[in-house]
């Protein structure tokens, strides 16, 4: 808790009826049903809901990647559902980091050229590189720099992609299941991790999960359900059933 709103910020995220339908043949899938939402800046909000509720639909709405069937999306006052798709592109890369359950670092770059990738994306010069490694020693991971990310853990390769996802100083911080694939000590670490780093820049972090772990360290807990975003009052954080 402890996050103030102030009044002449605007929202870092605000939905505004969203729609999402997916068209399979002749048959279409309402997933998310005018959902409105506003989140503030340098709040922790997690996503919970069963496998197929439509949390990693939002996000990637959130993150641009794709395109609501209705509705508006705007992030830090900036209405990206209204942006041509270069548009979104650039402002993704500028504004937004993105940790995967996956992690998906590319495999041909070592772990140094994957953190400064989205620096060097974003256009950012010396300060931004130094800001990559700072974050990789930050991490734990200041001697591996020259490493291929198949020759690390899981645990390994996910501290990697926070780094990634932190490196040119975004504004809102994306997360889609982000311990799913690690054991439950490393989840752990990885969340505590994604939580101290984000909090210390005061950014905004937006996180699907399934972890009963988040919901201790989010300033505000939401589930998707039957294509609604519900916010979960206090007593219910620790129940984690649909
Ligand atoms: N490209 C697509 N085309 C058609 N249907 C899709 C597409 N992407 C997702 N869906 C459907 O939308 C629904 C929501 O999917 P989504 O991936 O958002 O769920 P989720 O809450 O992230 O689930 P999980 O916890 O398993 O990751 C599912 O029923 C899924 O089958
Ligand atoms: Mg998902």
């Amino acid at each position: 808790m402890g996050v103030k709103q102030d009044l002449s910020q605007p929202p870092m995220i605000r939905l505004d009826k969203l729609v999402k339908i997916y068209q399979e043949g002749t048959r279409s899938h309402t997933v998310l049903e005018e959902v409105s939402a506003e989140f503030a800046p340098g709040e922790f909000v997690v996503l919970l809901g069963k496998s197929g509720s439509g949390k990693s639909t939002l996000l990637n709405l959130v993150s641009g990647i794709d395109a609501p069937t209705r509705g508006d999306i705007w992030v830090n006052g900036a209405p990206i559902t209204r942006m041509s798709e270069r548009e979104r592109t650039l402002f993704r890369r500028q504004y937004i980091g993105f940790v995967f359950q996956f992690f998906n670092l590319i495999p041909t770059l070592t772990v140094a050229e994957n953190v400064l990738l989205p620096v060097e994306l974003a256009g950012l010069g010396q300060a931004g590189r130094e800001r990559g490694l700072h974050l990789l020693e930050r991490v734990g991971l200041g001697d591996r720099l020259q490493t291929f990310p198949d020759r690390l853990s899981g645990g390994e390769q996910q501290r990697v992609a926070i780094a990634r996802a932190l490196a040119h100083n975004p504004l809102l911080i994306l997360a889609d299941e982000p311990t799913g694939n690690l054991d439950e000590d490393t989840g752990r670490q990885v969340l505590a991790l994604l939580d101290e780093l984000t909090r210390e820049v005061g950014k905004s972090l937006l996180m699907a999960t399934h972890s009963s772990e988040v919901v201790g360290l989010a300033d505000r807990v939401y589930r998707v359900r039957h294509g609604k975003l519900i916010q979960e009052a206090a007593e219910f954080h620790g129940e984690l059933g649909d």
